[in-house]
């Protein structure tokens, strides 16, 4: 059984995403058995509960510094004995040395079609582009900021009047189906996870990743 923890900083609605699709699905292997936010409030910490799930929160505010708050992160994490680190919503940049603890195992969501637009405010740095569309990626997580290897994608069109809020919740119905979707491939053994070359079903993944479209309340496979 593939044991999961998720790391997090607020809302949880990627983690809700990851409990129905993954977590209590009884034809998927693996669990996720803790979740772990740095801000005492996150409702994340609530839906983990709620799901019977063990939630524990390191306080950054309280840790005398950066070291100091990921020495007790890393603790935290090691208690549950891992093997797959989700970060959904995790607001806190991880040193290189914390990464070097659980790479390749370690994914991330990210809204926007990586490579494009790393880092912040990706919806409204999308808008005021003019782009046409907008996106979700899921990678693996390496020391550079949303750059490791992109797993698979998903792809939403920018329609007109959309503002950062209305993007964003089309942009986040994507991530729903697809961060589990790819966690699902790790718990079924398919996704041979690596900081530079993962592969899925023992091929090389496309440089992008796979990438989806929504189709309905489903994702489908689209070629560009
Ligand atoms: C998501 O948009 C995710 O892509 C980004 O942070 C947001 C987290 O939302 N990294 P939630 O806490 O899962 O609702």
């Amino acid at each position: 059984m593939l044991r999961i923890v998720v790391l997090l900083s607020g809302r949880g609605s990627n983690l809700a995403a990851l409990i129905e699709g993954v977590h209590a699905r009884a034809d998927v292997d693996a669990e996720i058995v803790g979740v772990v936010s740095n801000r005492p409030r996150a409702t994340g910490l609530q839906r983990a509960s709620a799901a019977g799930i063990t939630a524990a929160c390191i306080d950054q505010r309280a840790c005398a510094d950066r070291d100091g708050f990921e020495q007790a992160l890393v603790a935290a994490i090691t208690a549950l004995e891992p093997d797959l680190l989700l970060l959904a919503g995790f607001m806190r940049i991880l040193s290189a040395d914390f990464v070097g603890r659980f790479s390749p195992r370690m994914l991330n969501v990210h809204p926007s079609l990586l490579p494009d637009l790393p880092g912040l405010d990706t919806h409204a740095r999308a808008l005021a582009r003019g782009d046409r569309e907008a996106g979700a990626s899921i990678h693996v997580v390496i020391p550079e900021l949303d750059s490791g290897p992109v797993l698979a994608q998903v792809r939403v069109p920018i329609e007109a009047g959309d503002d950062a809020a209305s993007l964003a919740a089309r942009v986040l119905i994507g991530e729903h189906l697809l961060y589990p979707e790819v966690t699902r491939w790790v718990a079924e053994g398919r996704l041979q996870l690596d900081a530079a070359h993962p592969r899925l079903d023992g091929r090389a993944l496309p440089a992008s990743g796979f990438r989806y479209r929504i189709e309905g309340d489903a994702l489908q496979p689209c070629d560009s």
